[in-house]
């Protein structure tokens, strides 16, 4: 079977959201920030032309939705270390794709599988950085948009699928501030949609000054996959390469 390229791929997400919708909600458009309103979606979290994160000045989460069936999410948070609790990391994940809103209020967004990308610092288990390829669909089970009583906003409250309902989100611009919806990363995308899951096995390492909010090497998740292979050599190469990748020799 050939495997769609990634605009196919695109084009079919963007016709099956616009297809399949059930329900078309115009006051879920906009972009959404939980309250300290420092990570929002856009060009200001993830720069697709450097393949850079950026990291905001406070943690937060954001959604963008457009009103053709495209969203955005930035996500910022610090983990915890149970081994060290005086030494946290952070984790940033970003991820774009479409969404559909089910007939039963459910609300489930589909990444780019090629696309999405995570930086996950922790100093004290790791010096570097570690710079990923990302890829969940998050299903919704719910979500509800009000004005709300104390802050007299919008309000966007996202029930997840085991019904715990996450922090709220208050809506900071309507029309949505995000990237361009269609792939941003196309390179190796054919193949990509595929092996991924490989290359999400092996962390590509970066300059370890994430926390500083500074990066001073262009990142390419693509680049360090083929740096990687040769770090592990070339009897690596031969065992692990073609097999770990779904290489078609
Ligand atoms: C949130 O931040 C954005 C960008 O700095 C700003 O335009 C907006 O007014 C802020 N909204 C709130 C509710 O603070
Ligand atoms: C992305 O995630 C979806 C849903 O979990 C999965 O079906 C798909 O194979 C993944 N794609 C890649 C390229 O990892």
């Amino acid at each position: 079977m050939r495997l769609p390229s990634a605009y196919a791929l695109t084009a079919t997400l963007a016709f099956a959201s616009v297809g399949s919708a059930q329900v078309v909600d115009a006051d879920l458009v906009g972009t959404w920030a939980t309250k300290a309103n420092k990570t929002l979606t856009g060009p200001g979290f993830y720069d697709p032309v450097g393949d850079n994160m950026i990291e905001p000045s406070r943690p937060g989460i954001s959604y963008s939705f457009t009103s053709d069936g495209f969203y955005e999410e930035a996500y910022y948070r610090a983990i915890s270390n149970p081994a060290n609790p005086s030494c946290p990391g952070a984790i940033m994940q970003w991820q774009h794709g479409s969404y559909v809103i089910g007939s039963d209020g459910s609300l489930t967004m589909t990444p780019i599988a090629v696309d999405g990308r995570q930086l996950l610092s922790q100093p004290c288990q790791n010096k570097n950085s570690i710079y990923t390829r990302y890829n969940t669909t998050e299903k919704m089970k719910a979500y509800r948009v009000y004005t709300d009583p104390y802050h007299g906003v919008a309000r966007l409250d996202l029930t997840e699928f085991d019904g715990k309902i996450m922090q709220p989100m208050y809506l900071v611009y309507s029309p949505p501030t995000m990237l361009p919806t269609q792939t941003l990363n196309p390179t190796l995308a054919a193949g990509a949609t595929s092996t991924s899951k490989a290359k999400r096995d092996v962390p590509r390492e970066v300059p370890s000054n994430f926390k500083m909010g500074v990066q001073s090497q262009v990142m390419n998740p693509d680049r360090w996959w083929w740096m990687g292979l040769t770090f592990t050599g070339i009897g690596g190469l031969l065992y692990f390469g073609p097999r770990r990748m779904g290489m078609q020799l």
